[in-house]
């Protein structure tokens, strides 16, 4: 979710690379750096810098004649935000400069080849210059040594690589964006059309397995074979670019989901040895004397901790409580050497949630921050962190969020309760074979979004809706019930299915519209008697529904079998639902009344 720039022509390269590295800054990014090459010498110079792009044009040179260079900004996913991990990763010998998006998922096994190599950053990107080299040395020219080192590479990624011996740039492409814009000042290189919009509109998108060399023209190979790209004319404006052609950038992140959450768990799931690699180091000693686990979050993400509380209880056999973070305080009763405190915030940035977790520091509670931010506040005052790993997210409705929360969430379960001995290597495998499936099951949800987009559409002027779960489905109910009020304005509420019949059943009206998830793990069965009320008062029901969980419904939106992950992929259906109808009414859906993305007051 990084952002790739890179420019050869007759040009003057630093000021296009800066300039596409600025386009793709509206993702929000940390570091930023570029590699230029002298036209003279061929050596490769660079500069980078931690913080915003400019930074980085603080520290580059007003002219410079090189007309080859590649540039990147950084949405960090191993290790902080600093100036050494920002990109262009080099060689030991200056000769090879590579920025990457993505993850590299046996990088740990390629450091530890080393073969003399010094590493000088924590990223999973530097092993790719350290195999460029080693090619080299072994006699490869450069596009068989790039080739070489990305059939060494594992995971999803893109690279982009100044290589000594070639003039040009040198460029992979494996389940990450990457792509070729042709001008008339030069070619241009990039994660996403945005970085060379106000250049050219003419762009090669390459497929997965790509090589691309370009230098005076563009050679692309393809199974070891050299192939005719094929060259189209993006339409969009700069704004829609941006939004990767969706009206909105909740709806581009909604559908980002599959993508976001196969980086979640790219390189951490051992789903035959039931365990999982995360970067966690709790001590053995505290894990198996914990007699609780608390969850603190606001909004989103406490219902993301509703969700993950369960898992735990379910998975690890540990108590755990979840509180609010603005009433959150370390009550009595508690030991803090036997309680882990989890704060679960995308930002980290939170101030409600910060001030939970210093209250729990306070009192010497073990803490831990799950988040999607590198360097955030929150990092900086836990004992340990782990991140969701979702690339930025720009719509103040939190979505891809949320389910990497969960996900990422469900590995720390995998990760205590095979530590405490209390989950089986069996049990923890089916929940981390039901995460690798989780992807592939957005996926099937979006893919029916024209049927949501009716639902929403012939349901959207109802005087409130009541979204309804059991067990794990509750929490998507009151996510799901959230998202729609927060950017449709209408009156939503999220109840556990059992509650409505003590109080709430009295709203229900044939105006009211019923949504209910019913899901294994959800108590589907129970929940079907809660449907059966509300339908005897005339309202309609819409349910997300898994195998035969959905029978006698009328408006079924299908949920894949994935276990007690199923309430997770259900929540897709009702981000979609908030999505249409808000769009129905013209709502201002990215940026709606009152809300801010982050929350830096209590
Ligand atoms: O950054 P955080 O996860 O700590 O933010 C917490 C809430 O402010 C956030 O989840 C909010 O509820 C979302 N905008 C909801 O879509």
């Amino acid at each position: 979710m990084c952002g790739i720039t890179g420019y050869i022509g007759d040009d003057e390269a630093l000021p296009r690379v800066l300039s596409g590295l600025r386009n793709l800054e509206y993702r929000g990014y940390d570091s930023a750096g570029v590699a230029l090459v002298d036209p003279a010498s061929g050596a490769i110079t660079t500069y980078k810098r931690s913080g915003e792009v400019d930074a980085l044009v603080d520290a580059t040179p007003e002219q410079s004649p090189s007309r080859c260079a590649i540039g990147h900004t950084r949405w960090s996913t191993h290790g902080p935000p600093t100036d050494e991990n920002a990109h262009p990763h080099a060689d030991c010998h200056g000769r090879v400069a590579v920025v990457h998006n993505g993850i590299i998922e046996n990088y740990e096994t390629l450091r530890a080849e080393r073969d003399g190599c010094t590493f000088t950053s924590d990223t999973d990107t530097e092993v790719i210059p350290h195999l460029i080299e080693k090619r080299l040395a072994a006699g490869d020219d450069p596009i068989t040594a790039v080739r070489a080192a990305s059939d060494r590479l594992t995971g999803s990624f893109a690279f982009c690589a100044l290589v000594d011996g070639f003039a040009g740039l040198l460029a992979v492409r494996n389940d990450s964006p990457l792509v070729i814009g042709h001008g008339d000042d030069g070619t241009y290189l990039a994660s996403d059309v945005t970085a060379f919009l106000d250049r050219t509109r003419s762009v090669t998108y390459l497929e997965d397995g790509d090589i691309a060399a370009v230098d005076d023209g563009v050679s692309v190979y393809r199974n070891g074979e050299s192939i005719e790209p094929t060259t189209e004319t993006i339409e969009w404006d700069a704004d829609a670019a941006e939004k990767g052609g969706y009206d909105h950038y909740m709806h581009k992140e909604i559908h980002e989901q599959p993508q976001a959450l196969r980086q979640t768990i790219s390189g951490r799931l051992d789903i035959d040895g039931g365990d999982v690699d995360i970067e966690l180091s709790i001590p053995s000693a505290h894990l198996d004397s914990l007699e609780e686990i608390q969850f603190v979050a606001c909004g989103t993400s406490y219902y993301a901790a509703l969700y993950a509380a369960r898992l735990c209880e379910t998975l690890a056999d540990v108590r755990t409580t979840v509180t609010i973070a603005s009433e959150y305080d370390f009550e009595g009763g508690r030991d803090p050497w036997r309680t882990l405190t989890i704060a679960v915030t995308q930002s980290g940035e939170t101030a409600d949630t910060l001030s939970a977790i210093r209250a729990a520091n306070q009192a010497g509670a073990r803490t831990l921050a799950v988040t999607n931010t590198l360097g955030s506040t929150v990092t900086r005052e836990v004992d340990d962190s782990v991140f969701i790993r979702a690339g930025p997210e720009i719509g103040v409705a939190a979505t891809k969020t949320f389910a990497a929360q969960v996900s990422t969430l469900a590995l720390v379960a995998v990760y205590i309760g095979r530590r405490r001995g209390t989950l089986s290597t069996a049990r923890a495998s089916t929940l981390l074979e039901n995460l690798r499936e989780v992807p592939g099951a957005v996926q099937q949800v979006l893919d029916t979004e024209a049927d949501i987009e009716a639902i929403a559409a012939e349901y959207a002027d109802s005087d409130a809706f009541f979204f309804i779960g059991r067990a794990f489905a509750h929490p998507v109910a009151l996510e799901g019930a959230l998202k729609l009020k927060e950017i449709s304005y209408d009156h939503a509420e999220g109840f556990a299915a059992g509650e409505l019949k003590h109080g709430p059943l009295a709203l229900v009206t044939e105006d009211t519209p019923v949504l209910a998830t019913l899901t294994n793990g959800g108590r589907a069965e129970k929940t079907r008697n809660n449907i059966k009320e509300v339908q005897a008062r005339g309202a309609p029901v819409i349910a997300a529904t898994s195998g035969a969980n959905g029978t006698h419904i009328d408006e079924r939106c299908p949920v894949p079998d994935v276990g007690l992950l199923e309430s997770l992929v259900a929540n897709v259906h009702w981000q979609l639902f908030a999505y249409h109808v808000a769009a129905h009414k013209g709502r201002p859906i990215d940026k709606p009344r009152n809300l801010a993305k982050s929350v830096t007051v209590e």
